[in-house]
């Protein structure tokens, strides 16, 4: 039987929405704490595959979700470009800047990415021999204009001003930046394709900050431009697009990336989604992450009401944004009983 995430990505509506989240292997677990202590730090488990590989498998051992997310970051690829990256422990991401022609033209060639991120194909190799036969294996990899706000700025911006800035003041280098990651992505994308990827996901974290016309050239094109190579190369290859905060420009995404899914955070509303976006074809989301903090009624109620909002379509259930690392355990069980209807009326008046 073809496996559920498969079938949804496909259109099919399935009685109980298979399930997986976002930062699924993460620091709210014990066991990936502890994997990652054994790594020495984040950059060194991504690039030990047999350890990546384990904490990836974490999360289905525990919950047996429906998919497993290659464990890596989006961060990677301009690393494999050749700027330096580093993770301040409490902070987040740092890299080199890139903001000039000099620097742009300075980057290693597209050809030359595999020679770092070859530990992540082996995760890709390792995961698609062990993980269970039901469960479906995503690769994934940032949207060109996400990880271009990290390149250009050094670090995470709140406003992802730098890389605005960049754009007003030389569109050349900008598009020059957004271009190269647009064909490094697709490589990076379809060497995780060939060593095992089921499914590609497209993390555009930062597309809400596009604005009119930006929003069509930096978010939807290289989406476009990624989704259409790796169908080329790969038919029949799902892809999930996420470009998250789209807000009402989430409607008649579908079409305009050529995307099979479309991922929505939680900025809108499940009834609004359902009426605007899933008439498209599959979505993926969308409950709170805090849920997995709060738990309680709360919980239980909103993930129902994601749940029978997108009832009458291709659905993927999953959270608007990854889980933090101050998330219970618990509550993620709570949530996948909550979906697969194993808890009946906890909620008073529900
Ligand atoms: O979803 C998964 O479980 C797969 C693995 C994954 C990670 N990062 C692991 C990670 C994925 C898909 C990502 C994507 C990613 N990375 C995005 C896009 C999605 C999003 O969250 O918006 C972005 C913007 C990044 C860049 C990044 N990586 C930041 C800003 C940070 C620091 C913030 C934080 O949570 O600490 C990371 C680190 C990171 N990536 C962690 C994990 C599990 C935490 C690192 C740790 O263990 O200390």
């Amino acid at each position: 039987m073809t496996k559920t995430i498969l079938r949804a990505l496909k259109g099919e509506t399935l009685p109980t929405p298979p399930i997986w989240m976002m930062r699924q292997a993460g620091r709210y677990l014990p066991e990936y704490r502890a994997t990652r202590a054994q790594a020495g730090d984040f950059l060194s488990l991504c690039y030990n595959s047999e350890l990546a590989a384990e904490v990836t498998l974490q999360p289905i051992r525990r919950y047996g979700f429906d998919a497993a997310i290659l464990f890596a970051d989006i961060l990677l690829l301009p690393q494999a470009l050749g700027m330096d990256l580093w993770f301040e422990t409490g902070e987040g991401p740092r890299l080199s800047t890139i903001t000039t022609p000099a620097e742009l033209a300075a980057l290693k060639p597209v050809d030359a990415i595999h020679e770092t991120l070859n530990p992540v194909y082996e995760t890709v190799r390792i995961l698609s021999r062990e993980l269970p036969q039901e469960t479906t294996l995503i690769g994934f990899a940032g949207a060109p204009w996400t990880v271009a706000t990290y390149m250009i700025a050094g670090r995470g911006t709140p406003d992802q001003g730098p890389a605005h800035a960049l754009k007003s003041a030389d569109r050349a280098t900008f598009s020059g930046i957004i271009d190269l990651l647009t064909e490094a992505t697709i490589e990076y994308l379809s060497a995780q394709v060939k060593a095992g990827a089921e499914v590609i996901k497209i993390f555009d974290s930062w597309a809400g900050s596009l604005q009119g016309q930006d929003f069509d050239d930096f978010a939807i094109e290289p989406a476009r431009r990624i989704t259409a190579a790796l169908k080329a190369r790969h038919p029949g290859l799902p892809v999930i697009a996420f470009p998250r905060g789209a807000g009402d420009r989430y409607a008649g995404l579908h079409d305009r990336i050529g995307a099979d899914c479309i991922a929505l955070d939680d900025g809108v509303t499940p009834d609004w989604a359902a009426a605007n976006v899933q008439t498209g074809g599959c979505v993926q989301g969308n409950l709170a992450s805090h849920h997995m903090v709060t738990g309680g009624d709360d919980l239980v109620r909103e993930t129902r009401r994601v749940v029978d909002a997108f009832r009458g379509g291709p659905h993927i259930f999953n959270l608007g944004h990854g889980i933090t690392p101050d998330a219970s355990p618990d509550n993620v069980q709570l949530m996948i009983d909550t979906v697969r209807d194993t808890v009946r009326d906890t909620v008073r008046g529900a």
